[in-house]
């Protein structure tokens, strides 16, 4: 197998990086880059049929993943999660085909392994020994972790309050974890200084271009897990945005690569009442969101104030025809307890607000209760007992 990746692009720009050394955002506009693949001739050379008898994990999409050479890979198993049939909470809510993408068995309990193995994988290939980031908790755990198994070393950066589990991880998985007073955003201040001091790489949320390749490979699997169609709707916590911007990148590549015909899912953005940013602008029609004043939820992952990808996850809520809506902390509590009694299923809080989301968009009639919806359970409830308690 070899990775047919191309170069690196400006989401908003346009210039074009090469891929083969270390860049962060884009050095001309200081915007998002995307890893860009050579598709024409991916599309020549490899069918998507050639990926069934593959190993369970996300690198089975190694040809659109970012590594050159397979002994790089930092793998711990990531991905190929189930998708499971709700059909308990569906048959409550009148839709027969409700599944719930279920992140929860990843390792480190959440989605972010994804991006932190695409990530540290990366970087390690680019001779690159120190990385540094800021986190709501899970991305922390999942990059101390990978670079446990990587031979790299971690500094991570999180909210004082963020789950004990997730400032637990890391310590004992050798990070070294700084707790600060306030929020992600001043958290990312921290690691950028240090990184600046100390000559580290920093792998902020879209502020590197690996992560989003590994979380893109969740619009992969899904694709493939439905006979390579798409959903018509998926219902996404929203925070830094790597989730819904991967998934429609994913989309892109294999529209360009023949893998599906059509993109038939309305991207739904859920974020909280209390942390809201790009509901907000997606309500005014803007571009870009401004950034929210004192962001408050229980939802860790979501408490995202400000993000540098928000022109991208508008735009792909746009161009789904999508949607976005808030839901409250109460409201997603109460959604922790109903997917677990009702499915056996037991979704951190950002989780379970996707399911706080269906219940509203289905009264609004925002979605069809026919069409086959996933909820995207990003992380386990296990991580936050401290925090549900
Ligand atoms: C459990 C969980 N869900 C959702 C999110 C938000 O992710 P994204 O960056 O894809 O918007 C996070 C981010 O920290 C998270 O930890």
């Amino acid at each position: 197998m070899r990775s047919y990746l191309s170069h690196l692009e400006c989401t908003s720009c346009g210039k074009t990086f090469s891929a083969e050394e270390p860049h962060r955002t884009c050095e001309a506009c200081g915007k998002v880059l995307y890893a860009r693949y050579d598709l024409a001739h991916l599309r020549r050379e490899v069918s998507r049929s050639a990926i069934a008898a593959r190993r369970p994990d996300m690198w089975r999409y190694f040809e659109v993943m970012p590594v050159r050479h397979e002994e790089n890979v930092v793998s711990l198993g990531e991905g190929m999660t189930p998708l499971i049939h709700a059909r308990n909470l569906g048959a409550q809510l009148g839709c027969p085909r409700l599944y719930i993408k279920d992140e929860s068995g990843n390792p480190t309990g959440s989605f972010k392994a994804r991006g932190m193995s695409a990530a540290v994988s990366r970087a390690r290939e680019l001779g690159l020994r120190k990385l540094t980031v800021p986190s709501a908790g899970n991305a922390a755990g999942a990059m101390a972790a990978y670079c446990a198994a990587g031979g790299l070393e971690a500094h991570v950066f999180m909210p004082r309050d963020a789950p004990r589990a997730n400032q637990q991880e890391c310590l004992d998985a050798g990070a070294h974890l700084t707790l600060v007073d306030g929020l992600i955003g001043d958290a990312g201040r921290l690691s950028r200084e240090r990184a600046a001091r100390e000559g580290l790489f920093d792998v902020s949320t879209l502020q590197e271009p690996y992560r989003a390749e590994g979380k893109k490979s969740m619009g992969y699997e899904l694709a493939e897990q439905l006979g390579w169609r798409t959903p018509d709707a998926i219902v996404y916590p929203t925070g830094g945005g790597t989730g819904i911007v991967g998934i429609w990148k994913a989309y892109q590549e294999m529209l360009a690569l023949g893998w599906i015909d059509e993109v038939t899912t309305k991207m739904v953005a859920v974020q909280a009442d209390g942390c809201a940013p790009i509901v907000r602008a997606f309500q005014r029609g803007a571009d870009h969101a401004e950034p929210w004043q004192n962001a408050r939820t229980v939802a860790a992952g979501i408490r995202v104030p400000s993000a540098i990808g928000d022109y991208l996850m508008l735009q792909a809520l746009r161009d789904s025809g999508g949607a976005a809506l808030t839901v409250t902390d109460a409201e997603l509590l109460a959604d922790v307890k109903a997917m677990a009694s009702a499915e056996g299923v037991y979704p951190c809080p950002e989780g379970a607000a996707t399911l706080a989301g269906l219940r509203k968009l289905l009264k609004a009639g925002t979605l069809d209760p026919e069409g086959v919806i996933v909820l995207m359970n990003t992380g386990t409830a296990y991580k936050y007992l401290d925090v549900l308690a």
